[in-house]
């Protein structure tokens, strides 16, 4: 695992977006893995003013999503799939049919699951995959608790993770209390891992995940165990982390290495 601190969230979000066009430029049919929330915004905008200035196409790209809403419909303007189409799909070039958003309203959840496992390793896996994380650790919708192992499911939502969503929606009783989530098993596939974090309500995550043993309680503490994982934080997010001078200049070093 590598952290890399920067002075803002736009710097760490321009270096993010260059590992993922670095990844689509050496292979333009290349699997994401791509996630929703307030945090990859700025890369996703940064990676579209790269294909408008015509650095980098996303034609050929497939993408699987994270994670969607238990019970929302991809028209809903607080589900994922109306995210990506606002956020990130109507502003490059990717072609629709090759954007995948577990649908929140499948009758049989546990088919739909079933499906997008398989339609992903038939992609050839995840090439490099975006991540947030929660001010309590998780990784996609993978609450404390969750199996490091675990696969694509039918998650409950934590009252935290309600609250922490309550601000997109008009209360806090509209807040979906189930999700259809990727695993932790599932992401740790992935061949290289992008996760962001910005902002103080983070740092505590960031310390447990980079920092604090590996536990189901912070289910991004899996990711020690990744062979290719790089932390994005501003100052703010790595505040608690107490290797941030020797890991400022490090991750820079072995960034560039690359
Ligand atoms: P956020 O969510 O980007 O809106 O902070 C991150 C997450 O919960 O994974």
């Amino acid at each position: 695992m590598e952290v890399i601190i920067c002075k803002t969230k736009d710097e760490a979000s321009r270096l993010a977006a260059d590992m993922v066009a670095a990844c689509v430029k050496k292979n333009p049919k290349c699997v994401l893995g791509l996630a929703t929330g307030s945090t990859p915004i700025g890369m996703y905008k940064c990676l579209a003013e790269d294909v408008k200035a015509r650095k980098i196409s996303f034609k050929g790209v497939r993408s699987w999503n994270l994670d969607e809403y238990w019970g929302l419909a991809g028209t809903h303007d607080q589900s994922y799939r109306y995210f990506m189409d606002k956020n990130l799909f109507e502003l490059i070039d990717i072609d629709r049919k090759n954007t995948h958003v577990l649908n929140g309203l499948a009758k049989d959840w546990k088919r739909e699951v079933k499906a997008y496992e398989a339609a992903i390793k038939r992609a050839g896996g995840i090439d490099l995959q975006v991540l947030g994380i929660g001010s309590d650790g998780h990784i996609a919708f993978n609450e404390p608790g969750s199996s490091l192992a675990s696969r694509t499911r039918l998650v409950s939502l934590t009252p935290q993770t309600i609250k922490d969503n309550a601000r997109f929606f008009k209360k806090a009783a509209d807040v979906p209390k189930y999700a259809l989530s990727m695993g932790v098993g599932t992401i740790m596939e992935a061949r290289t891992i992008v996760l962001l974090a910005f902002g103080a309500n983070k740092a505590d995550a960031v310390k447990g995940a980079v920092e604090g043993g590996i536990s189901q309680f912070c289910t991004a503490s899996a990711l020690q165990m990744h062979k290719d994982a790089w932390f994005f934080c501003d100052e703010a997010a790595a505040a608690k982390l107490k290797l941030k001078k020797y890991y400022a200049w490090r991750g820079l070093e072995e960034l560039a290495r690359r």
